[in-house]
């Protein structure tokens, strides 16, 4: 027998690790994802098709499916560790596979606890953000509150992003760690990213692509003053601007990964990136 799960992956427009200590954040599900296709075998729960070579996969596979009994295949067009939420949806794949496997229905519960497991086992202590958007679609305005995640749909306009790679991942728990590791001389600029977030709102929703701009821009340099920027990502943030981009930012966990930007004429600032060497898609 064989069982399936999909989930698509995401891109954080705003508020990432401060979200991990309680602030705000805005994240939408893209339109690329990750297949699990679970199949009846002998021996050891595992990969089928080799896949990424990371520990902490085997462990997540244990997390959610029986330990022997079941062949894996992962298959995913989301880049590893560009912060586009390839183990949120990898997570929720998986959740919903073994769902399916087991004949549960797949509720919203039962798939966010599943995937919550396997993010944990990746991340340490996600905030539950990227699961969960790549669960729910759409986008989502999202925080941690003392009794649970709230989170809910936000009206977004259509937004002409242009997503730069820098060629480089990071690691999302190593990432999340240093920041903790700042203890309360970090506080003060997750709080402030925090209010950037609700204040940037209303412009989200009327598609304001120089007020949403500006907001990225102060978005990156507080990232940046936590330190989850690199000099690579510097250096595209200050590139798009050159560029004629109304501002940009690191997406995600930072530490490598993708830079999101907007601009009037995306297809100028794609092919300018493009020009300097950097891949850049909408
Ligand atoms: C990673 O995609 C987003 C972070 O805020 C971590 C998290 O929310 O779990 C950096």
């Amino acid at each position: 027998m064989t069982h399936t799960g999909f989930a698509p992956g995401k891109l954080i427009l705003m508020g990432e690790h401060a979200v991990v200590y309680g602030h705000p954040a805005i994240a939408m599900a893209v339109d690329r994802g990750t297949h699990v296709t679970l199949t009846d075998r002998h021996g050891a729960t595992g990969l089928d098709v080799p896949w990424i070579d990371d520990p902490r996969l085997t462990a997540a596979l244990h997390a959610v499916l029986p330990a022997a009994g079941v062949g894996v295949k992962i298959q995913s067009d989301l880049p590893i560790g560009r912060g586009m939420g390839s183990s949120g949806a990898l997570a929720v794949a998986l959740a919903r596979a073994a769902l399916a496997r087991s004949g549960a229905e797949q509720t919203d519960v039962a798939v966010g606890g599943l995937a919550l497991s396997v993010e944990r086992i990746f991340h340490g202590n996600p905030s539950g953000i990227d699961h969960t958007v790549s669960m729910r679609a759409g986008a989502l305005q999202y925080h941690r509150s003392p009794t649970g995640p709230v989170f809910s749909p936000i009206d977004l306009a259509p937004l002409p992003i242009v997503v730069i790679d820098s060629n480089t991942a990071g690691d999302t728990a190593k990432q999340v760690a240093s920041v903790a590791a700042l203890g309360p001389s970090a506080e003060g600029y997750l709080a402030q990213i925090g209010t950037l977030v609700q204040a940037t709102i209303p412009a989200l929703a009327e598609g304001d692509i120089d007020v949403i701009g500006q907001a990225w821009h102060e978005n990156h340099w507080l990232l940046r003053a936590i330190g989850v920027s690199t000099p690579t990502l510097d250096a595209i943030v200050r590139a798009a601007n050159e560029a004629g981009a109304t501002g940009a930012k690191l997406a995600g966990a930072g530490g490598g990964g993708v830079v999101i930007a907007l601009a009037h004429d995306p297809a100028k600032l794609i092919k300018s990136m493009n020009q300097r060497g950097w891949k850049a898609f909408t």
